[in-house]
């Protein structure tokens, strides 16, 4: 057993932590929490983490849970800024050439999105500018995917989620689950999102003051696409020209995500889409590989 700093660099405590571990019958267990540990040790070594700095973390950490809630996760968001999230999602996200690349989930889908029609605004509030999104869900061969199922979420014009603010925002809004027609194409309406910035007012903000970070997401919908015989992409799509960018508080940005949301007029498509023109329209298809 170490006595003093001195006999940090004895591995005699990382060792009887690491052996404590032999028993766990879960193979997989067992090599997530040998790794955890040595690098949680190698870590305290490296910076010679002083026994203030330990219970400090505690408290953080401490504060981080008694955060969460039913329609707040801020342990979720934790692991957004420190960048864990993205790096999570990219070691498990690999996609052949073609697919739609994924992003982070983020902590704002803890709600069921309301089934809705296709064409119908998710915009209940009328928070902004008006837009279309529309596009196909293919396979990656081309074929489209009749019945995908799309689950859409955004912040409204001010920034917020519906579940951040139930008094402002009824539930669901800028919220909606979409069926693609036989030709797998999908089309609503909503607001043209805005950038806005990550929840500051818990142990995460704190953390991002420290650092001198800006908690800015640059403008994007969430997706959840999914069709049968095939593997579900969870993304987002940017609006070209977003302020942010280059800097996302969460390190999400694919550049192949961002899309153009132009300003249209054009009759034939305004009276497709049953909008007045001119309106900003975003168009792209969501690639699905095939599981
Ligand atoms: C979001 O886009 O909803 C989000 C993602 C990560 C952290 C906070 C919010
Ligand atoms: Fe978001």
């Amino acid at each position: 057993m170490t006595t003093d700093a001195t006999d940090a660099l004895d591995t005699t405590v990382t060792d009887e932590a690491v052996n404590s571990l032999a028993g766990t019958a879960d193979p997989r267990l067992r090599e997530l929490l040998t790794g955890l540990v040595r690098h949680l040790h190698a870590f305290a070594r490296e910076t010679r983490l002083t026994q203030e700095e330990w219970e400090r973390a505690v408290a953080f950490l401490t504060a981080t849970g008694q955060t969460c809630t039913d329609t707040r996760q801020e342990f979720i968001l934790l692991s957004d800024v420190l960048g864990l999230s993205m790096l999570v999602e990219t070691l498990n996200g690999d996609r052949a050439p073609g697919a739609t690349e994924s992003t982070v989930l983020g902590p704002f889908h803890m709600t069921e999105s309301p089934v809705r029609a296709l064409g119908a605004d998710i915009d209940l509030v009328g928070g902004g500018e008006p837009c279309v999104v529309s596009g196909r869900v293919l396979s990656r061969d081309g074929t489209p995917l009749p019945g995908a199922l799309l689950d859409v979420w955004q912040a409204d014009g001010n920034g917020f989620y519906d579940v951040q603010r139930p008094d402002v925002q009824p539930p669901g809004n800028g919220r909606g689950l979409f069926t693609a027609d036989a030709e797998g194409r999908f089309w609503f309406r909503t607001c043209v999102p805005s950038p806005y910035p990550i929840p500051t007012d818990g142990p995460v903000g704190g953390l991002l003051r420290a650092t001198g970070r800006h908690p800015y997401r640059p403008a994007h919908i969430h997706f959840i696409a999914t069709a049968a015989g095939h593997t579900p992409v969870t993304t987002h799509i940017f609006v070209a020209g977003s302020d942010y960018l280059d800097s996302d508080a969460v390190f999400a940005v694919k550049p192949s995500l961002v899309q153009d949301f132009a300003e249209t007029d054009d009759p034939a498509l305004a009276g497709e889409f049953g909008v007045a023109n001119p309106f900003r329209h975003a168009r792209f298809d969501l690639v699905l590989e095939r599981s």
